[in-house]
């Protein structure tokens, strides 16, 4: 696990997107794995600038998202297709068939999931996934307790996430209890995977993912199987970890060896 640790978010978000561009450069038509929440919107504006400002394409791109609240409206502004509409997608030149959810409406939604998985495979399989965690340790909508070799799939949210997001609703608006979300194993299947976690709220479930054991119980930890995975953290999320100083030198030696690896 590689763990970078910068001044600001801005910083990371600047790093995550010149990484999505050079892979982006490399193959017009990259699967990305995309996750919603405040945390990876520093880097979708940082892609759509690099579209209007530099002329790059997104035609040929195709994204798969993590997680879809079941049955919110795709119009309602808390749908994570709604999400992705207002912080990425309406502004670059995506092709919205090749924009793909978890199955989050109607019925089937077993069948469908596996669909989903499916479609993955047929794509190729996702070359970045981009990542977020929850302060209670999930990644995606994979709450503590989840399968680590889960796949896509409907999941109850916890009490903790429930809270977490109770922001995003308005006083007697219904919040979702449930979603579809890829698995743990679906997020594992990427090849790399680029998580970023902000302010001292995520510290703990940031601490339990690098350090602690694998466990279910903080999904997060699962990453530490993956063998492309790079943690992209501030000082407050970055507080609790015990290897800074180690970190720091694998990434100058990284950096020092770059031209022979
Ligand atoms: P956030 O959510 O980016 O809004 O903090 C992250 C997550 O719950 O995965």
């Amino acid at each position: 696990m590689r763990v970078l640790v910068f001044k600001s978010p801005e910083e990371a978000a600047e790093r995550i997107a010149q990484i999505i561009l050079d892979a982006l450069r490399r193959k017009p038509d990259l699967v990305l794995g995309l996750a919603t929440g405040s945390t990876p919107i520093g880097v979708y504006s940082r892609l759509i600038r690099a579209h209007q400002e530099q002329g790059v394409s997104f035609a040929r791109v195709r994204t798969f998202n993590l997680d879809e609240y079941l049955d919110i409206p795709a119009q309602h502004e808390q749908s994570y297709a709604a999400f992705m509409e207002r912080h990425l997608f309406s502004a670059v030149n995506i092709s919205p068939s090749n924009i793909h959810f978890p199955p989050a409406r109607g019925s089937h939604l077993l069948r469908r999931c596996q669909e989903y998985e499916d479609m993955i495979q047929a794509c190729g399989g996702i070359d970045i996934q981009v990542l977020g965690i929850g302060s209670n340790g999930h990644i995606g909508f994979n709450e503590p307790t989840s399968s680590l070799a889960s796949r896509t799939r409907i999941k109850t949210l916890t009490e903790k996430t429930l809270r977490d997001n109770s922001r995003f609703y308005g006083p007697g608006e219904e919040q979702p209890q449930v979603a579809a979300t890829m698995g743990i194993g679906t997020i594992l299947g990427a090849r790399k995977i680029l998580l970023q976690a902000f302010g001292e709220k995520k510290a703990e479930a940031v601490r339990a993912a690098v350090e602690g054991p694998i466990s279910s119980f903080w999904p997060g930890s699962a990453l530490q199987l993956h063998p492309d995975v790079s943690f992209y953290l501030d000082p407050g999320s970055a507080a609790r970890l015990t290897q800074l100083d180690y970190y720091q030198r694998v990434q100058e030696n990284e950096a020092r060896l770059a031209d022979r690896l």
